[in-house]
């Protein structure tokens, strides 16, 4: 082939690039939202919508120059109908992202879709430790934690305060489960020992035979899991049951985030561990929160938090490939290598992509989760039974 000839071609070559990727510019990147809209976890749900919406908006609603369109689907926190509202998304209205969900059932049967369709799925809740651990894959990412990290994080607040016995209480199920199990595995590391274990059928909130059972128990501390409206009613029931103030109740953070209005006065003294506080007082929190509020009216929570960060590691990876979602290995490297400039902190991910984060000991003072000091710095989740290195 002659010089010109070899000119006319790498002409064509380039030229066919520019518009490829002009008309990919073109095409919105389709975020299926699958996040309860109904039940316990509604307003969960909400403000994961809210969080994320709130980056997409600041950048102007596009990330790495697409346009960002949304399809919502009710999950009703319901895993029998996790399989078929995903399959919707995926195939119905074929999305390049998937964005969900908040219970840990639901989420299980998003990964297990994701990683069989290999559509990029972002969990901006549900801690359900398999996630990141044996259905782990290049194209799952997790926004907010294991199961296992909060669970840890507060056995280990508890053991540094003193505590020696612990009545454990959660819902029956996976979630629920596996918060405990993190929470009895550093509890008992550090000397203390489980006196009993309760559980309510999820969402249940019949909780006064149980709390009958912990009195009698007489721990030294109590252990729960609750979140959404069942955290409400278990922390105004454990007051009303004349237990604030004979047995100190700690818990996972969800316990008393994003419910602290409807809990009022009962929360006061009430101890979590979690990735998020109220008061950070860092510049970033302050204006994720002040900007949080003027467009929704109210403040954030960990929910908001999590789901904003999702955007982001969206961002960052369409970003590294001029925004072609398909470009599968840049598109992970960038999110594996990145350092998060999260409201919570700043987090890395973990080679399972979980985030590598502080966990804060929290305190409920006049109406706000405070941060009392870190409880586990850096914690990372073990991702046990993940492949990906
Ligand atoms: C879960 O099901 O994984 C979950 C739900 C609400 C708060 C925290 C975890």
């Amino acid at each position: 082939m002659n010089t010109s000839k070899m000119a006319q071609r790498a002409a064509l070559s380039a030229a066919i690039l520019v518009s490829a990727q002009a008309s990919l510019a073109e095409e919105p990147i389709k975020v299926g939202m699958m996040l309860p809209a109904t039940g316990t976890y509604a307003k969960l749900g909400n403000n994961i919508k809210n969080g994320f919406k709130l980056y997409v908006d600041e950048q102007g609603g596009t990330l790495g120059g697409r346009q960002i369109e949304y399809v919502e689907v009710d999950s009703e926190a319901n895993p029998a109908k996790a399989i078929d509202n995903v399959n919707k998304l995926i195939k119905q209205h074929e999305v390049d992202v998937l964005l969900g969900s908040v219970h840990s059932g639901v989420a299980l049967a998003m990964a297990k879709r994701a990683k069989e369709s290999g559509t990029v799925l972002i969990v901006p809740n549900a801690g359900a430790d398999n996630v990141t651990g044996p259905l782990c894959a290049p194209n799952i990412f997790r926004t907010s934690f294991s199961n296992w990290q909060p669970g840890y994080a507060t056995g280990q607040a508890m053991a540094e305060d003193g505590h020696k016995t612990a009545v454990a209480i959660t819902w029956k199920y996976g979630a629920g489960k596996e918060m405990l199990d993190g929470f009895k595995e550093s509890f008992e590391e550090a000397g203390g020992t489980v006196v009993k274990e309760l559980y309510v059928p999820f969402p249940n909130v019949e909780f006064q035979a149980l709390l009958t059972q912990i009195a009698a128990a007489k721990p030294d501390a109590v252990f729960a899991f609750f979140a959404g409206g069942g955290a409400v009613k278990f922390v105004k029931d454990y007051a009303a049951a004349g237990l604030k103030d004979a047995i100190p109740l700690y818990g996972t953070g969800f316990l008393t985030d994003g419910t602290l209005e409807a809990q009022g006065a009962d929360a006061e003294g009430v101890k979590t561990a979690l990735h998020y506080a109220d008061a950070l007082g860092t510049p970033r929190d302050d204006a994720f929160r002040e900007a949080y509020a003027q467009a929704y009216g109210e403040q954030p929570d960990v929910y908001s938090v999590q789901a904003y960060d999702a955007a982001q590691i969206l961002g960052i990876g369409l970003e590294a490939t001029g925004g072609d979602i398909a470009n599968k290995e840049t598109f992970t490297a960038a999110i594996r290598n990145a350092t998060v400039d999260s409201p919570r902190g700043e987090f890395t991910m973990s080679s399972s992509h979980n985030p590598v984060q502080d966990f804060y000991l929290r305190e409920v003072t006049d109406g706000v989760n405070k941060v009392v000091r870190i409880a586990s710095k850096s914690l990372s989740d073990p991702g046990r039974g993940c492949r990906m290195k």
